[in-house]
């Protein structure tokens, strides 16, 4: 990989030990994977911000750092809602490790937004180059958005934030972008909620792994290839994926799907994840809510009352922009938070079993907070919340 002569000034230790330290880590990772030059970005997404994952050891790594991020930088959703962690249940032995960490990411100048949505809080263009780590918030930014972004870890996304560039490899190619598999969907147009998109995600991630899919025969809107990107990110390796006529790359290019492999998925057979089981408690909003899912369920709580612990997860700038749909929600009994979400948060360790409308929470449930899990639409988890449908069905 070949530096420019600012770049070699930083690794020498001109620029202070902090910034070599992250240049060498860019230049690491660009060797490894055969980067022939960094490349500038327009913003950066740091994960490892949760005390919950990172512990002890991730939080002396970060406050030992002396520098400042040279572009937009936001964290992943963290282990609580920063004003509401008592309501949650959080003690307060991990609220201080937790603000500590925060604190130590301010001093880096990270913005103070714990978001796997960051495309809702700044504008993010077709064809710019990103350090984002979140899996669905980088396949949403590949695939609906036609940014371009590796799955990058913690470490190497606060390298390209500090510096400013990453490496040029992987999906900042334009030919590493094309698709591999094709997935032809039957009985697509009966998919109209998040759940159905995420357990098609779901199922598609554990039948095509890393491999880029092009879907056929789905007509999914904004939240649902939200829905669809972050369910296969989990079961899968899915950092971009293709559906045919609606997704800006598939648009853009003249793909020739010729040859590819054909994987055959039909309605019925992803509906068989749908199982229903008896839930304690219901949450959504993963990855955390957009202002248009805040507002469906804004509406499906009208006028009724939760009878089960009811989480809603978005963002602190999506909730403070909506605040009528915050208080409706609320005053159903149900409670939104911001800053966490119900993966990364030690609270949701508490409960039996979760109702979730997201394929990608129903992959991680499980094993993340140990708890059992049941996928539905929003409807659905509404209804069994408020127990229009029996909770136990
Ligand atoms: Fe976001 Fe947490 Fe889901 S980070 S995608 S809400 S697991």
């Amino acid at each position: 990989m070949i530096l420019s002569p600012e770049d070699e000034a930083i690794l020498a230790g001109g620029e202070g030990e902090t910034r070599a330290r992250m240049m060498e880590i860019l230049f690491a990772l660009g060797k490894v994977y055969g980067a022939e030059r960094l490349i500038p970005i327009a913003s950066a997404q740091v994960s490892g911000a949760s005390y919950k994952t990172i512990g002890r050891w991730g939080l002396d790594w970060i406050q030992h750092l002396d520098a400042k991020v040279s572009v937009p930088t936001v964290l992943n959703p963290v282990g609580m809602d920063r004003l509401k962690w008592r309501d949650m249940g959080i003690s307060p032995e991990f609220a201080k490790n937790q603000e500590d960490v925060l604190e130590a990411y301010r001093k880096l100048g990270v913005i103070m937004e714990c978001t796997c949505t960051p495309y809702y809080l700044y504008i993010t263009r077709y064809g710019e180059h990103l350090a984002w780590s979140e899996s669905s918030a980088v396949a949403y930014a590949n695939s609906v958005i036609g940014a371009r972004t590796n799955r990058e870890g913690g470490p190497g996304a606060l390298a390209a934030a500090i510096i400013g560039k990453t490496p040029e490899y992987g999906l900042h190619l334009v030919k590493a972008r094309v698709p591999q598999v094709v997935i032809r969907v039957g009985g697509g147009t009966r998919m109209h909620d998040p759940a159905h998109f995420g357990a098609l995600g779901y199922r598609a991630g554990t039948l095509v792994g890393n491999r880029i899919p092009i879907f056929e025969g789905i007509r999914p809107g904004r939240d649902h290839l939200k829905a669809l990107g972050a369910a296969m990110a989990a079961s899968g390796a899915v950092a971009l994926f293709h559906v045919k006529d609606i997704t800006p790359d598939s648009r853009i290019f003249s793909y020739s799907t010729e040859g590819l492999e054909v994987i055959s998925v039909e309605f019925d057979e992803i509906e068989t994840c749908m199982k229903k089981v008896p839930v304690d408690a219901v949450a959504l909003g993963c990855p955390q809510c957009s202002p248009e899912e805040l507002t469906r369920i804004a509406e499906l709580l009208e006028g009724k009352a939760v009878r089960i612990p009811v989480f809603i997860f978005t963002s602190r700038d999506v909730a403070a922009r909506h605040p009528r749909e915050v208080a409706a929600i609320e005053a159903s009994g149900a409670r939104v938070y911001a800053d966490t979400c119900m993966v990364v948060s030690p609270a949701m360790e508490r409960i039996g079993t979760i109702m979730v409308n997201s394929g990608k929470a129903f992959a991680y449930v499980p094993d993340m907070c140990g708890a059992g899990v049941r996928l539905g639409t929003t409807e659905e988890c509404i209804d069994v919340a408020t127990q229009q449908r029996d909770a136990v069905a």
